[in-house]
């Protein structure tokens, strides 16, 4: 397959960044879209040229680092997809293709097609964990019953992957879908409820001084997310935020 590139070229955080067309060749069907970047790479490389800069990592879904807009959509076109698991039999022979980072100013570029997530991972500091008595009398977690429905909820919640594509598809950059995925995982288990009140002020308060936008019910993040986390968790988080706020 030979493809037509249009990619974000950008080389720091303070320079002004552009659009460069690449054209490549040879890309077989059963190739990842990573993948093929690693083939224009190499032939960047191999004619002395500064090689993409792209994040990825597990490169199986798992780890959200391969934050891409491609053809304007969040991970590209398949749903419930990340990056690293859209194939290149989802293209066809002489399409041209958009390679974008996510824009948001809370992820401010690093370099090329690499922003900077860590923002999430301070709203995830400010309350994403749960103090556990370790002192040797601790109830077996199996010991405490909890209603299945309640725990496939939690358990969805909890397969968020931190990649960001919520706030770059939502038209506000809002972080409500993550945050609200990181709050009811706990919120929903009786484990959770010790910090509860605490922990979901918190990390709202961590992602309004962040810079993330307001949720204005678009919807979007549902769609582009690659775990399918549901906007019923921003229900849960706005319930629990409520709660907070009448203690
Ligand atoms: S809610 Fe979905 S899109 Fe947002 S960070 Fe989690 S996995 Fe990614
Ligand atoms: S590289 Fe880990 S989710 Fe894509």
């Amino acid at each position: 397959m030979k493809l037509n590139l249009k990619i974000w070229r950008q080389a720091g955080p303070n320079a002004k960044g552009q659009m460069v067309d690449y054209q490549i060749d040879g890309v077989e069907s059963d190739m990842s879209f990573l993948e093929m970047l690693d083939l224009l790479n190499e032939n960047l490389i191999a004619k002395g040229e500064e090689p993409i800069a792209f994040d990825h990592d597990c490169r199986e879904g798992i780890c959200g680092m391969c934050s891409l807009y491609i053809n304007g959509e969040a991970h590209g076109p398949d749903r419930l997809t990340t990056t690293c698991q859209l194939h290149m039999r989802r293209f066809k022979d002489g399409d041209t293709i958009t390679i974008e980072p996510w824009r948001a100013n809370a992820f401010p570029v690093i370099k090329d097609l690499i922003v900077d997530r860590s923002a999430l991972d301070r709203i995830q500091q400010a309350g994403g964990y749960i103090s556990v008595n370790t002192s040797g009398r601790t109830v077996d977690a199996n010991n405490i019953p909890i209603p299945k429905k309640d725990a496939d909820m939690a358990f969805d919640a909890a397969t968020c992957i931190g990649c960001g594509a919520c706030v770059a598809t939502c038209k506000n950059a809002s972080a409500m879908l993550f945050v609200s995925a990181k709050v009811a995982q706990f919120a929903l288990l009786p484990q959770g409820r010790i910090e509860a009140a605490k922990r979901v002020q918190d990390m709202i308060a961590m992602m309004d001084a962040e810079g993330f936008g307001s949720c204005t019910n678009t919807g979007a993040c549902e769609v582009e997310c690659p775990k399918g986390i549901s906007l019923t968790n921003i229900a849960i988080l706005n319930k629990e935020f409520l709660l907070a706020q009448a203690k």
